[in-house]
């Protein structure tokens, strides 16, 4: 079955007639568009783009399944116009803004709309070869450039300048771009999980978090190494040992039949059982694909289960304020009896003295 006839086949158990995509990477799932600005409207007749005058060329080319409509800068008036008689229409309730929801009721006037978020991420969380191989690609341009910045990282840079290397490595090596701000931390700022890289220095004495990603022809890759700068001492390097064993258990622990919930656990118990616990605030880990953060999640209340073709990092941390933090993230890719390591970057505790 082709996306589409899947996609039909969701609306059909879920009762809808039509539902109206406007989320780019859902439309790009779809119809195969990658400029910027389409909203599909697809029934069980009907598979319309509609775009305007910039794209229409583009549309037609990456989109043959699709009829192609020159919408103007109104899609939904241009769905007022083409006027079918549904009842039931989904949309992407956790994207349609306040203003545009009224107007896609005025539009169609005569439908009920029904907010329906994860129609189209059911359907992309399982990932199809072709996926698979652009995902790959992607995770070793990320690789490449972690293999590239350790030969430039010097006490005395600032951790822009770090940021800086990742991403041209990255685009020399085929990346479009970063697939999110890197996060580059150093010393007491790698407490911070999410701090993206700032002016400040990297020193001896420090760890230094680097947590970035390549889009590779419109998917991600995400993986984070902590490294050190300087002579680590003994509650450093035990952190990392921890954090390290924690991440391997939850890689062990993905298989086909898990629930996110049951990975999540096994890393996070180990972490526990150090008396690090409260150190470690945010889940296992989450699917990544055209977007970088897609369901299911590993982490304490997903319920989902895992099933071959999905892709899910791995990230456990130990954050200490200020103090500092570790983080390790893998891409693995469930596989028909456990999981395949996607990352191949070293993460044996690197010392750059
Ligand atoms: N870059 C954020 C994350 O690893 O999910
Ligand atoms: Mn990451
Ligand atoms: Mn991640």
């Amino acid at each position: 079955m082709n996306r589409i006839e899947r996609m039909r086949q969701r609306m059909h158990e879920e009762r809808i007639d039509a539902y109206i995509v406007i989320r780019p990477e859902n439309g790009r799932y779809l119809s195969g568009f990658t400029g910027g600005e389409a909203t599909l409207y697809i029934t069980s007749e009907k598979a319309l783009l509609l775009t305007d005058f910039r794209y229409i060329a583009q549309a037609k080319a990456q989109s043959p399944d699709f009829e192609i409509i020159d919408a103007g800068q109104d899609h939904f008036a241009s769905l007022a116009e083409i006027g079918e008689h549904v009842q039931q229409v989904g949309f992407e309730g956790d994207y349609v803004t306040y203003v545009d929801h009224g107007k896609l009721q005025a539009a169609l006037s005569q439908a009920e709309l029904l907010s329906l978020p994860n129609l189209i991420g059911y359907l992309r969380s399982v990932k199809d070869d072709s996926e698979l191989k652009l995902i790959r690609e992607a995770v070793k341009i990320a690789d490449l450039a972690f293999a590239d910045v350790l030969k430039t990282i010097k006490i005395g840079q600032t951790e822009e300048e770090i940021g800086l290397n990742l991403d041209f490595s990255m685009r020399h090596a085929g990346a479009s771009g970063g697939s999110f701000d890197f996060i580059v931390a150093s010393g007491v700022r790698s407490a911070l999980p999410h701090g993206t890289a700032s002016s400040k220095i990297v020193q001896s004495g420090e760890f230094l978090t680097m947590d970035f990603g390549a889009i590779y022809q419109g998917y991600c890759s995400d993986i984070t190494r902590t490294v050190f700068l300087g002579e680590p001492e003994d509650k450093q390097r035990e952190v990392y040992e921890i954090v390290l064993a924690a991440q391997r258990a939850g890689i062990e622990a993905v298989a086909p039949g898990r629930t996110g919930k049951e990975v999540d656990a096994v890393a996070r118990k180990l972490i526990e059982e150090t008396g690090y616990g409260e150190y470690f605030g945010h889940g296992l880990g989450h699917s990544v694909g055209l977007a970088i953060h897609e369901g299911p999640n590993l982490n304490k209340r997903e319920d989902r289960v895992l099933e071959p073709g999905m892709v899910v990092t791995v990230e456990p941390g130990i954050y200490i304020p200020d103090w500092g933090g570790v983080r390790i993230e893998d891409m693995v890719l469930v596989t028909e009896n456990g999981c395949e390591v996607l990352t191949q970057a070293p993460k044996d505790f690197i010392i750059i003295k």
